[in-house]
């Protein structure tokens, strides 16, 4: 492996759960490095479905350190809430859990004004969970880090700086209710105690594991199409998920990196706001939400579906440098005659070279399709690409040419025996 890394190509929700926890089976350890609670990453082990918002996926396999890098936001309260229900699935996290203390902490003014933000005009169908707003302190320089909790002092100096501005923003720009400085402090002042036998230089830690060879498995959250910089901005995540975000976001040169898997689903969903080109708002798009259960992992909205945007994808493999693709969900296109995917954009009757960036333009693009023949059969319960029907190969094989990148892995189903190798042509 030694280092390897999983981004979503798309606007997540790609199945980056699933194909962690099969590819950790062989690492040893599993690093998260952007985002925060916003992602849900769902895990099916036999009877057991886990959603991990913060903990990466690593976490179920027995023997694996997992990390929180730098460049997460966390919430402390989200984190030590998941920790216990993953306790009591019997899985031991002591000595296994790193946090570094560089990352930021999610506080709940963010929250708040999170929520505040997207009752405006232009909303972008966030989460909810604080992640833009603590994304902007650590910009302002006005953050509060892991750190911070262990000197109380300082941290409370911080609380009360920060809550003398955002409560004024509370109250006369939103007309909301001020909270409540002593209760704030009082509540992180504990954390400390529960959060500091995690707490750790994982820089550091990454580094040395690297120089000892260890398999290490980079988990990306969100997808690619939300990257603040390179995704659908400004309906994107506040943090950078393709994986030249990862170095930023655990401390490790890129030159240690070799291996990035891009997980894609057979189709395409978006969940929130923003430009959708081959989005299908009728029945199409309401029988792909059905057969692929695509409701939202962590807030349980409906999934905005449509069709495989191979054009987006092939923008979206080179920035990430994808070397493989893990293609999942094609079980749930068993049921269409035909299927379509998007080879092209056009924009006022020309097409377009490339991806475009400006937000206008890609509201306004048409969707070029070709069409493939569907396989009209139940493949979920296959284990091996001899046994696809042909027209499932030759999908597969069609979306590894227009994306210019090999499939080397299937899904078929959210369990791990629902896999499928998928051999070099
Ligand atoms: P992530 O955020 O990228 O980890 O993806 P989510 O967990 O938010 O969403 C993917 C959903 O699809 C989850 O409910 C998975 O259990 C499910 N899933 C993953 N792979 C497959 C597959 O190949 N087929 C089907 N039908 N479901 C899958
Ligand atoms: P995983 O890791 C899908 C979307 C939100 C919204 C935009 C900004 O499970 O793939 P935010 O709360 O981050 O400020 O919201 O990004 N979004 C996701 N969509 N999967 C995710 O994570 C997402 N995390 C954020 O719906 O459109
Ligand atoms: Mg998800």
């Amino acid at each position: 492996m030694p280092v390897k890394i999983v981004i979503g190509t798309q606007w997540g929700d790609e199945g980056k759960g699933k194909v962690v926890d099969l590819l950790s089976e062989t690492a040893d350890v599993v690093a998260r490095y952007q985002g925060g609670a916003n992602a849900g990453h769902t895990v099916e082990i036999g009877d057991q479905r886990f959603i991990l918002h913060l903990l990466p996926a690593g976490i179920l396999r027995p023997n694996t350190v997992c990390i929180i890098g730098n460049g997460v936001v966390v919430d402390p309260a989200a984190l030590l809430r998941e920790i216990e229900i993953v306790r009591k699935e019997g899985i031991e996290i002591a000595g296994r859990l790193k946090i570094s203390h560089n990352a930021h902490l999610i506080m709940p003014y963010h929250k708040k004004l999170d929520s505040l933000r997207e009752r405006g005009t232009n909303k972008i169908g966030t989460t909810g969970r604080g992640i833009g707003p603590a994304y902007i302190d650590k910009a302002q320089r006005v953050g509060i880090r892991i750190v911070d909790l262990l000197d109380r002092d300082y941290l409370e100096e911080r609380i009360r700086m920060n809550l003398k501005e955002k409560n004024r923003i509370l109250a006369h720009i939103y007309q909301s209710e001020e909270l409540d400085v002593e209760s704030i402090i009082a509540e992180y002042q504990e954390f400390d105690r529960l959060i500091d036998p995690y707490v750790t230089d994982t820089s550091l830690y990454m580094n040395k594991a690297i120089r000892e060879g260890k398999r290490i498995l980079i988990e990306g959250a969100q997808g690619t199409l939300l990257d603040l910089d390179h995704g659908t901005y400004p309906y994107v995540t506040s943090s950078n998920p393709i994986s030249g975000g990862a170095c930023v976001g655990l401390g490790i040169p890129p030159t240690c990196i070799d291996e990035i898997v891009g997980v894609s689903k057979a189709y395409s969903t978006r969940v929130g706001e923003g430009p959708f080109p081959t989005e299908e708002t009728g029945a199409i798009g309401e029988k792909l939400r059905k057969h692929g259960e695509e409701f939202g992992a962590t807030t349980g909205r409906p999934r905005r579906c449509g069709w495989f945007d191979a054009f987006a994808m092939r923008y979206s493999t080179l920035i990430n440098g994808c070397t493989s693709l893990a293609l999942t969900k094609l079980d749930v296109l068993g049921s269409f005659d035909t299927i379509p995917v998007c080879v092209g954009y056009t924009c006022e009757g020309k097409s377009l070279k490339s991806f475009p960036t400006a937000v206008r333009v890609l509201e306004q693009v048409e969707p070029v399709y070709q069409t493939y023949p569907g396989w009209k059969c139940d493949i979920s319960q296959i284990t091996d690409w001899k046994d696809l029907p042909v027209e499932a190969r030759q999908y597969v094989r069609t979306i590894a040419d227009l994306v210019q990148t090999p499939v080397s892995l299937l899904s078929v189903g959210p369990k791990r025996q629902q896999t499928i190798l998928v051999p070099e042509e």
